[in-house]
């Protein structure tokens, strides 16, 4: 029937985007070392990338020289490799993100971390994304994020305008 099908495609539209993915650090197998440059950093990567609840890093490495650390903020700051909270050295890594926020990552080798062989990855907060796109409309009290919302383009405002229409279509369908 035309609503069950509507109602699929409106999940996937809905859900489809935010399935979770795996994302390889760095973009390339080979880049959990040392970088050579500020602009070569993993942390350069990461601000130019997207993770959600459920993402997955993969790191590629060569376990028997390397590993990664998840740890505190502090440690990442202090390149403090002696506690981590999850240890990783077989070469093919792969976490779960499995809450918004900051998560900081270290090399475990000897010196790596203070060569700039880190990285944190914050995962954004899942009730945004998913206020925008079921309600649209909702209060100005809950657009915390101010400006980065409002409309500023005519593309935002188009694309606002198709959340709108799936959000009523969503709450006729469901
Ligand atoms: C690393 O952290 C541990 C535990 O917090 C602490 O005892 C140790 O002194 C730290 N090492 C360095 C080099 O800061």
């Amino acid at each position: 029937m035309a609503g069950s099908s509507a109602s699929l495609l409106l999940l996937f539209l809905l859900f489809g985007f935010s399935a979770a993915k795996e994302l390889l650090v760095g973009g390339k197998t080979d880049a959990w070392k040392v970088p050579s440059s500020e602009a070569d950093s993993l942390n350069q990567w990461a601000e130019k990338s997207r993770f959600k609840v459920g993402d997955y890093l993969v790191w590629k490495y060569d376990g028997g020289k390397d590993s990664v650390l998840q740890v505190n903020k502090e440690d990442y700051g202090s390149c403090n490799t002696s506690n981590p909270i999850e240890e990783y050295k077989d070469g093919n890594t792969k976490v779960k993100l499995d809450r918004p926020g900051p998560h900081y990552f270290i090399s475990g080798a000897k010196g790596h971390c203070e060569k700039g062989q880190k990285l944190v990855v914050v995962v954004m907060t899942p009730k945004h994304s998913r206020d925008r796109a079921i309600s649209p409309a909702s209060s100005p009290a809950e657009l915390e994020e101010g400006p980065a919302v409002a409309p500023t383009s005519s593309a935002t405002v188009l694309q606002s305008g198709f959340v709108a229409v799936l959000g009523v279509l969503a709450m006729y369908v469901m």
